[in-house]
C-alpha cells in the first residue's frame, strides 16, 4: 500500500497542499500551512471503510435527565485550588493553567500533585484500600532540579511519580495503561513534541498535535491532565489560544513580581464557574492558601474597630501610614461568589507639566476618566488639571464597575484631603448622570464588610424587594443616590485641614 501522503492544510481557509509554503495562494495569508496527519492515520479517525459506507449507524439518541455518568471530582485538599476547578478536578478533563514564567506554575501543580498523593503512613494505608497517584512529568527541568524543590516544600515524601520527558510518544506509551495515574501534570506543554511532525517544539502544530494526543488518552484513561502553558509576550498561550478550545479547564495564575501573593483565575471551566479567583501567598516554602484575601488586601491601613490587622503588609498607602489617610476608600467588592474587600488609594498633585498625568494600576483607566469627566460636569469638582494616581492596593486588578463609587470616594478624598472614615466601605456603579446604579451581590458585600469589623457602608438606594432582602444588619448603610451626595459628605464648606490646594477648587453645584 502506498504511503499516505503529507498534507499541509491552510488554518485561515482551509486550503490543501502538498507541500509546505510560507503563504497560502489560495487566501493571501502567510505563515498559516500546517503540517496535518493525513486521515487513514488519524488514531481513532474516520477511517476510510467508513466513510464509504452507505449510511451510518442510527444515533441512540437520549434525554436530557438520567444517571450522570461522572466519577467524582478528585480533590485535592489546597481549597483555594479546588474552588477555582469548581469543586475539585474532574476525572479525564484536560486543564489548562498559563502564567507568566516564574510566577509559580511548577510550584503549584508540584504542591497539587503531593495532595493528590499523600505520602502513605501505616495507618492510614488501611483507611484508603486506594490511594490516589499522581504523576509529574517535566520538559523543563531536571530531575534534580525538580527534588530540591520538592523538599524545599516539604513534600519530598509523596509517591509522586516524577519523570523528565519531552517525546509525546514516549509518555502515552508510560501512560496508556489500566494502572495509570490519577493526575498527570505535564510542565510544559510548549516542550513537548511528537515526532511524526518536523516543526520544533513550542510551535504552534506541536503544541496542538502534543495536546491532542494526550487530551485523548487522559479522556480514554480517565486521568486528570494538568498542561502548563507559557504566556507569551502578547499576553496569550502559545499556541494561539488553540489549546485553550481543546481543554475543559483554562486556568490563569496571576501576580505582580513586587508582591508576595499569586491569584489562580478560572477563564474557562466546562465544569464550573469562571469567575472564581484563588489567592496565594508565596512563601519559602511555597504556595500557602490565603482563606481571607480581604485581610491581605487592606493589610496596612488602620483597623476599623476591632479588624484584624492580618497579614503584615508592605503597602503603604497614599497619605500618613497611622491615623486617617485622605485618598483612601475600602471597596467591598466581589471575586467570583467571594466578597474581597480591596483599599482602593488616589493621589491628586498639582500637575507640573502642562498635561496632566493619569497613572492607573489594578483598575481600567478608562473607566477613571469617566469618573473624573463626571465629577467635573455633573458635581462641579475641578479635577482637571490634576496629576491623578489611582492605585489598588495589592497588585489586584479590579474589573467590576462597582468600584466606581469608591475610586469616587478616593479621588474625592485626596482633592479635598478630607480622609473618608475608617470603618466605612464603599460599592456602587456610577452612570454618567451622576446617579449612583445598584449592583449586585449587596448581601453578600455588607456581611464580609461587618465581618470585618467595618461599621458602615456607603452603597446605591435598594429598591423594592431588594431593600427587604437586605438583611445583614450588623452594619450601617448609608444610600448614595447620587454622586453629588458622595462629594458633600466629603466636601465640607471649609476644610478642617486649612486650605485647598490652588487646583482643587471645590464647588458643589446646588
Ligand atoms: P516556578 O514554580 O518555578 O515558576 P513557573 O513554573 O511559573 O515558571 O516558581 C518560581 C519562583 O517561585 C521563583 O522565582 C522562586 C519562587 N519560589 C519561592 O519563593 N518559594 C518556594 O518555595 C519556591 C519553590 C519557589
Ligand atoms: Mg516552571
Amino acid at each position: 500500500m502506498a504511503r499516505p501522503q503529507a498534507r499541509f492544510v491552510c488554518q485561515q481557509c482551509a486550503a490543501v497542499y502538498p507541500k509546505w509554503t510560507g503563504r497560502c495562494d489560495s487566501c493571501g495569508a502567510w505563515n498559516s500551512l500546517i503540517e496535518e496527519l493525513p486521515r487513514e492515520e488519524l488514531p481513532g479517525g474516520i477511517s476510510k471503510r467508513t466513510r464509504d459506507r452507505r449510511g451510518g449507524r442510527s444515533l441512540g439518541f437520549v434525554g436530557l435527565t438520567g444517571p450522570s455518568m461522572l466519577p467524582p471530582r478528585r480533590q485535592t485538599g489546597i481549597a483555594e485550588l479546588d474552588r477555582v476547578c469548581g469543586g475539585g478536578f474532574v476525572p479525564g478533563s484536560a486543564i489548562l493553567v498559563g502564567g507568566d514564567p516564574g510566577i509559580g506554575k511548577s510550584t503549584l501543580l508540584l504542591q497539587a500533585a503531593a495532595a493528590i498523593a499523600p505520602p502513605i503512613e501505616e495507618g492510614s494505608a488501611k483507611l484508603k484500600a486506594q490511594p490516589a497517584t499522581a504523576a509529574y512529568i517535566t520538559g523543563e527541568e531536571a530531575i534534580d532540579q525538580v527534588r530540591l524543590r520538592a523538599e524545599r516544600l516539604g513534600v519530598a515524601a509523596s509517591p509522586v511519580l516524577l519523570a523528565a520527558a519531552s517525546n509525546v510518544r514516549d509518555i502515552i506509551a508510560s501512560l496508556d495503561r489500566e494502572d495509570a495515574p490519577d493526575l498527570v501534570v505535564v510542565d510544559s506543554i510548549q516542550t513537548m513534541y511528537l515526532d511524526t511532525l518536523d516543526s520544533a517544539p513550542g510551535t504552534v502544530s506541536q503544541v496542538r498535535a502534543a495536546a491532542q494526543e494526550m487530551i485523548r488518552l487522559a479522556k480514554r484513561r480517565g486521568f486528570v491532565l494538568v498542561l502548563v502553558g507559557h504566556v507569551t509576550k502578547e499576553g496569550v498561550i502559545a499556541g494561539p489560544r488553540v489549546l485553550e478550545h481543546m481543554v475543559d479547564t483554562v486556568l490563569y495564575f496571576e501576580g505582580e513580581r513586587g508582591h508576595q501573593f499569586r491569584i489562580l483565575r478560572a477563564v474557562k471551566n466546562r465544569f464550573g464557574a469562571t469567575d472564581e479567583i484563588g489567592v496565594f501567598e508565596m512563601s519559602d516554602r511555597g504556595l500557602v492558601e490565603v482563606p481571607n484575601p480581604s485581610a491581605l488586601f487592606l493589610a496596612g491601613r488602620p483597623a476599623p474597630g476591632q479588624h484584624e490587622s492580618g497579614v503584615a503588609g508592605e503597602n503603604e498607602s497614599a497619605g500618613s501610614s497611622g491615623g486617617q489617610i485622605s485618598g483612601s476608600a475600602v471597596f467591598a467588592g466581589m471575586e467570583g461568589t467571594r466578597p474581597v474587600l480591596i483599599e482602593v488609594q488616589a493621589l491628586v498633585a498639582p500637575a507640573v507639566l502642562g498635561t496632566p498625568r493619569r497613572a492607573v494600576v489594578g483598575w481600567d483607566g478608562t473607566r477613571l476618566a469617566m469618573i473624573t469627566a463626571v465629577l467635573e460636569a455633573r458635581c462641579g469638582l475641578s479635577v482637571g488639571a490634576n496629576d491623578i494616581y489611582l492605585n489598588v492596593a495589592g497588585g489586584l486588578r479590579i474589573v467590576e464597575p462597582a468600584a466606581d463609587l469608591a475610586v469616587a470616594a478616593a479621588l474625592v478624598s485626596a482633592l479635598t484631603e478630607t480622609p473618608v472614615p475608617a470603618d466605612i466601605v464603599v460599592f456602587g456603579e456610577i452612570a454618567l448622570s451622576g446617579d449612583v446604579r445598584p449592583v449586585g451581590h449587596t448581601e453578600s458585600r455588607l456581611k464580609e464588610a461587618a465581618k470585618l469589623g467595618f461599621a458602615e457602608t456607603w452603597m446605591p438606594i435598594q429598591r423594592g424587594k431588594r431593600r427587604e432582602a437586605t438583611i445583614a444588619r450588623e452594619i450601617e448603610t448609608t444610600s448614595i443616590g447620587h454622586l453629588r451626595e458622595l462629594v458633600e459628605r466629603l466636601a465640607p464648606k471649609r476644610s478642617p485641614l486649612g486650605p485647598l490646594p490652588r487646583q482643587c477648587r471645590i464647588g458643589v453645584v446646588s
